[in-house]
């Protein structure tokens, strides 16, 4: 991996790269990555990931005991407050001699980065770019050669397998029960294409060899189970309980319909997964997996699940039944981890509110590219915004008449944006999107609500929106679309920005511990030009 004081450069060489345009009234912004930047293999397996983040310091490991229900997920959503607080092992936990993980990423863009194996120390901006790159690669999975793969050095089958055994938390006080997939990989098949699905999807638990599995409207294990269902037959799934940090990374990210998760998991991670053969359904699972659960959901066999605090910050949808998976086996490695994640309100607290907020960004970037939609100069999906699923903020170079408009609308329902996203906004390019100072001083100051929202009705979104009612009106929402750059018919006479002088700022950095201040001067990138 390379260094921090590598990183330091990094702003200057990815100015370099092909796609680096200078931007209107703005000095440079930064709209592509120098790949020889981003070599890294990321951790072929959760314990390498927290090897590589616990040298790096953002691991704490908690060693006083800790009881399953209700406590370590209070711990954890009061110390990750704190931006950039480290992951959680919870080496004691009541009852247990297995750990659990917790805050994987939390809000920290180093974990992010040590799941892909590329420099620590970017801003988010960087981390949407070397997202970018990596998902534009795809690299298939293989079957794995090893003799003795780790993750089946234990097989519980028939009357031992219990749930119970492992530590699975209860998150909040009203959740319907406890919970043993939250920070998981839930693996199907399509049952037409043939390819295998991952996706994050919780589980309840009910007995020692039932879960309940919630799976939202319009995911793909969901219409997987529906079609298998609809030929009668049962839909065969498996989940993985303590994940490795690429599958995790991107199970909880909507890919192509039509493909296959794995394929980008090797592409984020630099390294095709290794696959093992399940060994009680015809699926296939990374062999670098803690726990792996094999099982079967029978047609129309449901059970209640829910309710459970989301990623919303509430219980937002009713208890429903929810499809029953029968546990047919569990494997594990020898002293294993389990993996989980809080879903709350306050998003350094929200383990999916970076995570969604980096990669669905590059998600939308590269859909708009490959669109042929010119002058994207940064996106971001704000993570307090209920978890990075609520606000999509795209700035650009604006080109041509309803080039802004033509984004929006773009931005709003291409694939990786099309889902509950609630606010688009456009703002030009000497806005820093990842920046909501900056994103709300261009609202306030570049739009003019009369004539800049549009709204777009009966919107793809969840069963989780509380502000849906009554709940039966889910999941569909609807959309804002808020033009917030300066308007494109009278950009040549619209009031001129504040700015300083290049000169000027370069002096005031030089002078900066000498007027008394500590640590460095803070980075902008738009100047005055006209002086
Ligand atoms: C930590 C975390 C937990 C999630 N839990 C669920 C869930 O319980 N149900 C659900 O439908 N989606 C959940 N999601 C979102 C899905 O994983 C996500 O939409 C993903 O795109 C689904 O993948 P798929 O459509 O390829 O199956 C979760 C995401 C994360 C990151």
């Amino acid at each position: 991996m390379l260094g921090l004081s590598t990183c330091t450069s990094l702003w200057s060489l990815m100015n370099e790269g092909e796609m680096s345009v200078p931007a209107m009234g703005a000095e440079t912004v930064v709209t592509s990555i120098d790949t020889q930047q981003f070599q890294g293999i990321g951790p072929s397996d959760l314990r390498e990931f927290l090897d590589r983040i616990e040298r790096a310091g953002e691991l704490k490991r908690i060693t006083a005991e800790v009881d399953p229900i209700e406590e370590m997920s209070a711990i954890v959503y009061l110390a990750a407050r704190e931006n950039g607080a480290p992951a959680f092992l919870f080496e004691r936990v009541k009852g247990y001699d297995i750990p659990v993980l917790w805050n994987m990423w939390g809000s920290s863009v180093n974990r992010l980065a040590a799941a892909m194996g590329v420099p620590m120390g970017l801003t988010h901006r960087e981390m949407v770019l070397a997202v970018r790159n990596r998902l534009g690669r795809k690299i298939a999975p293989v079957i794995s050669d090893s003799k003795n793969p780790p993750v089946v050095a234990n097989t519980l089958t028939g009357d031992d397998i219990d749930v119970f055994r492992f530590p699975a938390p209860k998150h909040w006080p009203l959740d319907g029960g406890r919970y043993i997939g939250t920070c998981d990989a839930v693996i199907t098949r399509d049952p037409e294409r043939g390819h295998l699905n991952v996706g994050t999807y919780r589980m309840m638990i009910h007995d020692r060899n039932h879960v309940a599995l919630y799976m939202s409207p319009g995911k793909d294990a969901r219409l997987h189970m529906e079609r298998w269902w609809a030929q009668g037959k049962p839909c065969e799934v498996i989940a993985i309980w303590g994940v490795d940090p690429a599958t995790f990374l991107l199970s909880g990210i909507a890919l192509p319909k039509t493909e296959s998760e794995l394929d980008y998991i090797g592409g984020i991670k630099g390294k095709a997964v290794e696959l093992l053969n399940g060994k009680f359904t015809s699926l296939q699972f990374p062999a670098g997996s803690e726990i792996v659960m094999e099982g079967i959901a029978y047609p129309n066999d449901v059970r209640k699940e829910g309710p459970f605090g989301e990623f919303t910050g509430y219980y937002a949808r009713p208890t429903d039944p929810s499809p029953q998976i029968e546990i047919k086996a569990i494997h594990h490695r020898n002293n294993p981890i389990l993996t989980a994640a809080l879903m709350s309100d306050y998003w350094p607290s929200n383990d999916s509110a970076l995570q969604f907020a980096v990669i669905r960004a590059a998600r939308v970037w590269n859909d708009l590219d490959r669109l042929g939609i010119p002058g994207i100069k940064g996106v971001y999906a704000h993570p307090a915004a209920a978890g990075g699923f609520g606000m999509m903020i795209v700035s650009l170079e604006q080109r041509y008449p309803g080039h802004a408009q033509q984004v929006l609308a773009i931005a709003a329902q291409c694939p990786g944006g099309a889902y509950f996203t609630k606010w688009i906004i456009a703002v030009d390019d000497d806005i820093d999107p990842t920046d909501i100072n900056e994103v709300l001083w261009a609202m306030a100051t570049r739009s003019n609500p009369v004539d800049s929202i549009e709204i777009l009705k009966n919107t793809w979104s969840t069963g989780l929106d509380p502000a849906q009612n009554p709940p039966e009106k889910r999941p569909y929402s609807s959309k804002a679309l808020i033009n917030a750059c300066m308007e494109h018919r009278h950009l040549k006479v619209f009031s001129k920005r504040a700015r300083l002088r290049k000169e000027t700022y370069d002096r005031v950095l030089r002078r900066w511990t000498e007027l008394g201040f500590a640590g460095e001067a803070p980075k902008i990138f738009t100047f005055e030009k006209d002086v």
